[in-house]
């Protein structure tokens, strides 16, 4: 695991948006695997903000997200259809037939999981994955667990991340019980992962992953594993090293 230290949320944006340029700069048609949340927004601003000044060119990147709510419509203005396109879709010119996102919509879980877990082979797998971490450690919607589950799938969130989500919602009855989420596998199988973690609350569980045994206990402490780990956290975040 490489650890880039940022001063704050803006340099910590700047920096994991100047790995992702990189990566669209050196591989124009790479895959971008992509997260909502509040972290990635700055990254995107800046990336927004360099393709209108013409150094970035997404007409042949493809991207596939994390996760998705199950029972949000794409213009349910709290699906990540709708994050997606509002944060970072709209603004640039990537071709929205190379934008994957599990469908929401799908009620047979187990067609759409098995469906979006091909996707994602067809695309030839992900070049560079972006993940924000979970205040329990979570990956995606890979809440802590007894087992990392493999590919795609559904699942019931835990209320920690309900409690946590609901800010963005009316009231917490509003907030979906379940969302479609990559598997930790499918995460794994990304040919590099650029994690971002910002702000003192998420110094713990970031120390955890880092330095923890590996468990799904905590789902990212599995990233200890991969080859090609990039984390890229502000000085709030590494307050507990
Ligand atoms: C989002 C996702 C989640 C978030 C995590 C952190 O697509 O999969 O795992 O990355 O919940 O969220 P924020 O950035 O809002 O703290």
């Amino acid at each position: 695991m490489k650890l880039y230290r940022a001063k704050d949320y803006y340099d910590m944006s700047r920096k994991a948006a100047n790995i992702i340029s990189a990566q669209v700069i050196m591989k124009p048609n790479c895959v971008l695997g992509l997260a909502t949340g509040s972290t990635p927004v700055g990254i995107y601003k800046q990336l927004i903000e360099w393709y209108n000044k013409g150094v970035l060119d997404f007409s042949r990147v493809k991207t596939a997200n994390l996760d998705e709510y199950k029972g949000l419509t794409k213009d349910n203005d709290q699906s990540y259809y709708y994050f997606m396109r509002e944060n970072l879709f709209r603004h640039v010119n990537i071709n929205e037939a190379n934008t994957n996102i599990p469908d929401g919509t799908e009620t047979d879980a187990i067609k759409e999981a098995a469906r979006y877990e091909e996707a994602i082979k067809e695309l030839g797998g992900i070049d560079l994955q972006l993940l924000g971490l979970g205040h329990n450690g979570h990956i995606g919607f890979n809440e802590p667990s007894d087992i990392f589950p493999k590919e795609t799938h559904i699942v019931d969130l835990q209320e920690s991340t309900i409690e946590a989500n609901k800010r963005f919602f009316a009231s917490i009855d509003q907030v979906p019980r379940q969302a479609y989420t990559m598997g930790i596998g499918t995460i794994m199988s990304a040919k590099k992962i650029l994690l971002v973690v910002s702000g003192e609350d998420k110094a713990q569980i970031l120390h955890d992953v880092i330095k923890g045994p590996v468990s799904p206990s905590v789902p990212a402490s599995i990233l200890q594993l991969h080859p090609d780990v990039i984390i890229v956290a502000d000085e709030e975040a590494l307050s507990e090293f």
